[in-house]
């Protein structure tokens, strides 16, 4: 095993890629904190883990509200006296809407989840991996963090954000036994289209025009591996990285 005794938050742990992990790193021996804005997905992915023999905590959590990121961090210590691995894995779509035809409400939102919740999430892990001088963060960025039009303006921003950050802190506290790396999947069958409801025209056209050179999609185990790796000790010189899973899409 590979995450044995090892204690994990994942956000948006109740379907697509986030389940897979929790699934994996329990399967692993990681004591899991699954956490999601949908509860019953959460509870019924922590009764599986618990029915297969390994140990799951379900809290409900929204990333985009401060209070719901301090909680599910505090839960994971009081439960399990610590915390070794973070996956900020919650995100959203922003409908493919290109700069034009951007709101505020609309960059503020996809920011506030993507961005926003991992940055604090980071930062409420961070002074716990501090002291034991040891953690691994692990953030699930995407190709549209590392390209310009994967997505709409939103989405993308909010992508190389997060990037930015992985970098920042894998380097800023590389010293400090504390290693941060991102993932940076191509299209994965998720429910993440379930996001979106009536995208900009314009904005997919112009998205989906590299499409054809996507040689398939990808399946949500397929990152849980890539996740696993990074969160054990098999990437101990791995830091600060963006690992891409994307089927050779962008090697075109
Ligand atoms: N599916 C893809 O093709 C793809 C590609 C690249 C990157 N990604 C990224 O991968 C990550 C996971 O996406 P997925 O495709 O598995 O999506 P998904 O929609 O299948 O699962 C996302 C989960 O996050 C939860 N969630 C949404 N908003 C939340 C919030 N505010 N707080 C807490 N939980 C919240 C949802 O309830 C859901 O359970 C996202 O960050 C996404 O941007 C997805």
């Amino acid at each position: 095993m590979k995450l044995k005794n090892k204690v994990a938050v994942i956000t948006g742990a109740g379907a697509g890629m986030g389940r897979a992990i929790a699934l994996l790193y329990a399967k692993e021996g990681a004591k899991v904190v699954a956490t999601d804005i949908n509860e019953e997905s959460v509870q019924s992915l922590t009764d599986e883990i618990i029915e297969a023999g390994g140990e799951a905590t379900p809290v409900v959590t929204n990333v985009a509200k401060e209070e719901d990121v301090q909680k599910m961090i505090d839960i994971a210590v009081e439960t399990y006296g610590t915390l070794d691995i973070l996956v900020n894995n919650a995100g959203i779509m922003d409908n493919f809407v290109p700069a034009v035809e951007l709101t505020d409400e609309l960059w503020e939102r996809i920011l506030a989840v993507n961005t926003t919740g991992t940055m604090r999430a980071i930062r409420k892990a961070l002074p716990i991996f501090l002291e034991k001088k040891s953690g691994v963060i692990i953030n699930n960025a995407s190709v549209g963090g590392l390209y310009g039009s994967r997505a709409g303006t939103a989405y993308t921003a909010s992508k190389h954000a997060v990037i930015g950050l992985t970098k920042n802190i894998g380097f800023q506290y590389a010293m400090e036994g504390i290693r941060c790396n991102a993932i940076a999947p191509g299209g994965v069958n998720t429910n993440i289209g379930t996001t979106m409801n009536n995208p900009s025209k314009f904005g997919m056209e112009r998205a989906m025009s590299g499409s054809q050179n996507n040689p398939r999609s990808g399946e949500p185990e397929e990152i849980a591996t890539v996740a696993l790796f990074l969160g054990s000790e098999d990437s101990s010189f791995v830091n600060g990285q963006v690992i891409t899973a994307d089927g050779g899409w962008t090697a075109y």
